[in-house]
């Protein structure tokens, strides 16, 4: 491996596969894994350019040494690293994390719902962190998040990254996981401050929803995604997925899956970040009434009639309209649940319905007998009397 640049690298051990080195293809790199005078380290070969990408990690660095968070190491660009047939190529070295993917993690951790809730509780935190350092990754998903020693989330994957020192220089290519972003962004593309904000909330409604629920992942896992798809955030309220999580009994998941229903439909520059959009509190995430697009959703239990479906009543579920039915008046939403796996939902009081009452208007035809009756009683009195 004398093809590096980086004197370091040329005496670095490289692990070793059954044929040649060991590594893992992602989208725009290859990683190697090698030991080396500095520790364990990753590799990154890029397959592709990424422009000005010496200044981009060069800034990163400098910036997380101001702005230390423990999720991010930093990473080191080297121009012209590698010499592959007679051309050389950069490269980005960074610490070598150990631990399983996120990904991979919740697979091994699907029956540990304590873990998973904890996951997610962690996934806030380090999100909140970031926020706090003015930092947004740019492509948050199962497989630029790494569980070092299987406990602290770390972030792998920097390309993309948004720190105010770049603030002026033109969006990298990379416009995200379409199975975790906005849209609109894997669309049209958006690079800034709050582009975190969606594929966050995203994968704090899987994790949470997987903690209530493990067999989603069944159902909705692809390998490629957590339990969102494109095709559910591309299509808000309309695809299986939704009424599945609106069901479930766990009312902070409903109403983030709301929140979250919603914000597919804006536009992706969601412009706050996730507490922001949540708001927090010490009994968990609140919703909150800025920005002036988000109405705060009350939370309300489902109201449950024996032996019909389930009936919801808020403004989101109205929205969902079951394909197998259009018919059904928007109020009314059958919800296909699986009584196998799903836990029963709270039983409470809906509201009072109005019951009919038998009209007290007495009807023209009775009316008009009625005055027969009084006028021909009226004749005989006085034909009596007279
Ligand atoms: N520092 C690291 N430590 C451990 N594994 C890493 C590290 N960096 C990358 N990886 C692994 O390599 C995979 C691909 O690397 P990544 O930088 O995400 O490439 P790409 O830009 O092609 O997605 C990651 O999903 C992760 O599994
Ligand atoms: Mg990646």
């Amino acid at each position: 491996m004398s093809a590096f640049r980086n004197p370091w690298l040329q005496s670095a051990e490289f692990k070793t596969g059954r044929i040649g080195p060991k590594s893992i293809e992602g989208q725009r790199a290859v990683v190697f894994f090698a030991d080396t005078v500095r520790g364990p380290v990753a590799v990154r070969c890029l397959k592709e350019p990424l422009p000005d990408g010496a200044k981009r990690y060069l800034a990163l660095r400098a910036y997380l040494a101001d702005n230390p968070v423990a999720a991010i190491t930093p990473a080191e660009w080297t121009e012209d690293g590698i010499n592959v047939a007679e051309a050389r190529w950069p490269i980005v070295t960074m610490e070598r994390v150990p631990g399983p993917s996120l990904l991979t993690f919740v697979e091994k951790n699907l029956h540990e719902p304590l873990r998973l809730a904890q996951l997610a509780a962690d996934w806030r935190a380090l999100i909140t962190e970031l926020s706090r350092a003015s930092i947004a990754h740019g492509d948050l998903q199962q497989d630029n998040i790494l569980l070092a020693d299987g406990q602290h989330l770390r972030l792998v994957d920097l390309d993309a990254i948004w720190i105010p020192p770049l603030a002026h220089m033109p969006a990298p290519a990379e416009r995200g996981h379409r199975h975790f972003q906005h849209p609109k962004r894997t669309r049209r593309g958006y690079w800034g401050r709050y582009m975190d904000t969606f594929p966050a909330l995203v994968i704090y409604v899987s994790l949470l929803a997987l903690a209530a629920d493990p067999g989603l992942f069944n159902e909705f896992n692809n390998d490629q995604n957590l339990i969102f798809s494109y095709k559910d955030l591309a299509e808000p309220g309309r695809t299986a997925l939704w009424p599945r999580l609106w069901a479930s009994p766990d009312l902070n998941l409903r109403n983030l899956v709301t929140v979250l229903e919603r914000c597919c439909r804006t536009t992706a520059e969601l412009a706050v970040d996730l507490d922001t959009l949540l708001g927090t509190a010490a009994t968990g995430p609140k919703l909150v009434r800025s920005p002036p697009w988000l109405t705060p959703v009350p939370a309300q239990a489902p109201r449950v009639v024996i032996g019909r479906p389930i009936e919801r009543d808020d403004a989101a579920q109205r929205r969902w309209k079951p394909e197998p039915a259009p018919q059904a008046p928007p109020s009314v939403v059958p919800m296909p649940v699986s009584p196998a796996r799903e836990p029963p939902a709270p039983i409470v009081p809906g509201p009072r319905v109005p019951v009919p009452q038998p009209s007290r208007v007495p009807h023209p035809v009775a009316l008009a007998i009625l005055v027969v009756i009084l006028v021909l009683a009226a004749a005989l009195i006085l034909v009596v009397v007279v």
